[in-house]
Formats: structure tokens, C-alpha cells, sequence
């Protein structure tokens, strides 16, 4: 069957038809895909069926899958084996729903603030592949936000004042936000904050895009309450409704983001009904950044 591509906003955003992802992929499909990335930089693949390997399989003709950074917890600790395998479900290895006060449902209710992936790493997230085994009877969206076209919307004298400006990404300050501060410290050691910039040429259209995230703490050279301020400023802006596509799930979609020019979002959903998400994440090795100072 052929690949299909269905917009699914005016901005961005496409459901692929045709492609088995747990499949071997001929080099023309995966070519396909990542032009259809490259355009829409959200796409979703329905009723899909795969196990842990094929998914992360499947990522690795997109690029190098990252190791999640909840690979270092202890193996009683982790529902998932493949370190490559983000668990972003609400699910423990004992197969049940977290409790209320469990540390990995807080960490993972960080996922709710809009943000990136891995912006905080070096190098940082690229393309994000996220598969849902269950999916709750309601809410439990993901929100998307196209940060190109925002760019594109921003007033010609926003665009030289943030030109040039860089910000310093760390998970602590995301986390903190909601008032997560669990890190041990070999944690803070493995996950220093990383400087990135504001606005950056998505490689994949040679557009302009704004690159945001809840792990953004501060612009460097700033002080941080100016900085914070513009910060959540721009992402007030990005992630107005027009620039938003909500992706509802049923189990068996395989979604594709772009984290190089998206924003996203998890939203909230009945706290004892199942969501089984796993994320493979491919690392972006043409950005590496900077260290924090
Ligand atoms: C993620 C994420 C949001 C959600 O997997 O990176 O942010 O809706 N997920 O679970
Ligand atoms: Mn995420």
C-alpha cells in the first residue's frame, strides 16, 4: 500500500496512512517519512502494533536513539528493560497504576508543562516517537505547538531583540517548577544545564523556528527574572490555539515530533485509568551545545 499523507491542521501536522512501522522500511519510505517530518513535524501513524524493540527499530532509521535518563534507576524501579525506552506511562513494574505520591508519577506529571525533549541534554532531543499500548477512556492528550510558525508570527522587533539569545536548559528547573526537587547527586552530576539558543534554522525546511521548553531557566548573560519573564512570554505566545494541533489517542498510534521546532504537552486524565506510553527519542548530534558557564 502506498504512503499517505493527510494534513491535519493548517500549520503543520499529518497522519500517515501505508506504513507498517514494525516492518522493515525500504529507503524510499524512510526518505518519505523524513520529508514529511521535515514539512509537518507532527505525524501520527494509527493502529500499529509494536513491541519495545520494533518501536526503537523503527526510530533508528530516523537516527541514533538517546538513553533515557531514568536508565540509571535501579531495575526493581523500572517497568521497561530497554534503556533507550522512556517510560512515560503511569504504570509501575508491578503492573499496577502508580499511587497518588509515587516519585515516578510526579517526575512524569512534569511532562504536563509545555516543553521539548531532552533540551536539557547534550546533545539534545531530535525526533521523538511515542506509541501508546493503552490509552485512557478520556483526556490524556498530547498538545503540540508548530514553534516555526510562531517565529514567523512574532513582530519584526521581537525578532532582532531575541536574535542572539541563548538560555540555559536544565531538567532540575523544570521539575522544580512543579515542585519536584527529588534529585539525588549523582542525578544533578549526570544532568548539568546546557545552553541553547532561542532561535535556531530548522535543519529539516531551513525555516526559522523559536526552540522553548519548560527546562529553559533563564537567558544567559540576563538577570534571571528578565529573562524568566521573556521566556514564558514566548511561550505564552507559541502555544496560543492557532498554533496548537491536539492528538487524542487510542492505543495502537505511533506519533513523530519534531523537537527541533515543536513544542508539546501532556494533559490531564482519570487518575486510575491505565496510559501505557513509551518514548524512543533520537539524539540531535549536528547540535551539540555548550555547557552552562
Ligand atoms: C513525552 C511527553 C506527553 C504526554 O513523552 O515526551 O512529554 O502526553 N509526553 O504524555
Ligand atoms: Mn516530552
Amino acid at each position: 500500500m502506498a504512503l499517505t499523507i493527510t494534513a491535519l491542521h493548517p500549520l503543520f501536522a499529518a497522519e500517515i496512512g501505508g506504513v507498517d512501522a514494525n516492518a522493515a522500511l525500504a529507503p524510499a519510505v524512510v526518505a518519505a517519512l523524513a520529508e514529511a517530518i521535515d514539512r509537518y513535524a507532527v505525524l501520527i501513524l494509527r493502529d500499529q502494533t509494536l513491541t519495545d524493540e520494533q518501536q526503537i527499530a523503527f526510530a533508528t532509521y530516523f537516527g541514533p536513539p538517546e538513553i533515557n535518563i531514568g536508565a540509571h534507576r535501579a531495575a526493581n524501579q523500572r517497568r521497561l528493560s530497554r534503556p533507550e525506552m522512556a517510560d512515560v506511562s503511569n504504570i509501575n513494574p508491578q503492573n499496577e497504576v502508580h499511587r497518588r505520591e509515587d516519585a515516578r508519577r510526579m517526575f512524569n506529571l512534569g511532562n504536563m508543562l509545555w516543553h521539548t525533549d531532552s533540551s536539557f541534554r547534550n546533545p539534545p532531543g531530535c525526533l521523538s516517537f511515542l506509541y501508546a499500548h493503552a490509552a485512557p477512556s478520556r483526556g490524556g492528550e498530547t498538545e503540540f505547538a508548530d514553534l516555526r510558525a510562531a517565529y514567523d508570527a512574532l513582530g519584526e522587533e521581537t525578532k532582532a531583540d531575541i536574535a542572539n539569545l541563548r538560555a540555559e536548559h536544565s531538567i532540575m528547573h523544570s521539575r522544580g517548577i512543579l515542585g519536584f526537587t527529588e534529585f539525588s547527586e549523582s542525578e544533578r552530576a549526570a544532568l548539568p544545564p546546557v545552553i541553547q539558543p532561542v532561535v535556531r534554522v530548522h535543519p529539516g525546511s531551513l525555516r526559522k523556528t523559536l526552540y522553548l521548553a519548560s527546562h529553559a531557566s533563564h537567558i544567559a548573560g540576563w538577570p534571571v527574572p528578565e529573562g524568566r519573564l521573556l521566556l514564558r512570554d514566548l511561550i505564552e505566545f507559541a502555544t496560543k490555539r492557532e498554533f496548537v494541533f491536539v492528538h487524542r489517542w487510542r492505543a495502537g498510534d505511533l506519533v513523530i515530533w519534531d523537537n527541533r521546532c515543536t513544542l508539546h504537552r501532556g494533559r490531564p486524565y482519570p487518575i486510575g485509568e491505565r496510559r501505557d506510553l513509551r518514548r524512543v527519542t533520537t539524539a540531535d548530534q549536528t547540535a551539540m551545545t555548550e555547557g552552562a558557564a
